[in-house]
């Protein structure tokens, strides 16, 4: 059985997840995805989806098994995964079958900060806008280690190896 990891990761979040993927299958990956069995489609969430890269690889796979997985920013809410999941499922042409999927919360630029802060700074009692500021220092430790393992044990219950 082959295996291909295809993803994007803009500030090396997703790679993490990428990386134990790659770790896991070392001796059955493919570059080429037209040879793969099976096709890990991994992004970083842009705007509550797959990033547009990412979203073009997607609807190019035909007759593959799939597994999806990502980072994004919100965390706290395995609804929010299961959405993002279901975004980026519909991305897939009918003919792959989909095995699987794993999404975790991933760490945001300074920059993300500093907008909910000025924010804060205009409306103090936006609690939108608190809450964000709350979950920008929650998603700094993420990927952590607990959200490897789980990816990894959830690998191999797959049983691909
Ligand atoms: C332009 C931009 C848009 C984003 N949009 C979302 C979003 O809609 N939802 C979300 O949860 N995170 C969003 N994020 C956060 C990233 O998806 C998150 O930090 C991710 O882990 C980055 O992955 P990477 O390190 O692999 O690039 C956005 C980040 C950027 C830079």
């Amino acid at each position: 059985m082959r295996i291909c990891v295809i993803y994007e990761s803009v500030t090396g979040n997703t790679r993490m997840l990428a990386e134990v993927i790659q770790k896991k299958y070392a001796d059955m990956l493919t570059e080429n995805p037209q040879e793969a069995d099976v096709i890990f489609l991994g992004s970083w969430t842009d705007k509550g989806s797959f990033s547009e890269k990412m979203r073009e690889q997607a609807e190019k796979i035909r007759g593959k098994k799939v597994f999806i997985f990502g980072t994004c920013g919100f965390g706290g809410s395995r609804e929010y995964y299961e959405r993002l999941f279901e975004r980026a499922a519909a991305l897939l042409d009918g003919s792959n079958e989909i095995i699987g999927h794993y999404y975790c919360q991933g760490k945001m630029p300074l920059s993300v900060k500093e907008r909910y802060v000025f924010m804060l700074q205009e409306h103090p009692e936006d609690k939108r806008m608190q809450a964000s500021l709350e979950n920008f220092e929650e998603a700094l430790t993420h990927p952590d280690q607990k959200d490897l393992d789980r990816l990894s044990e959830l690998l191999d219950e797959l049983k691909l190896a």
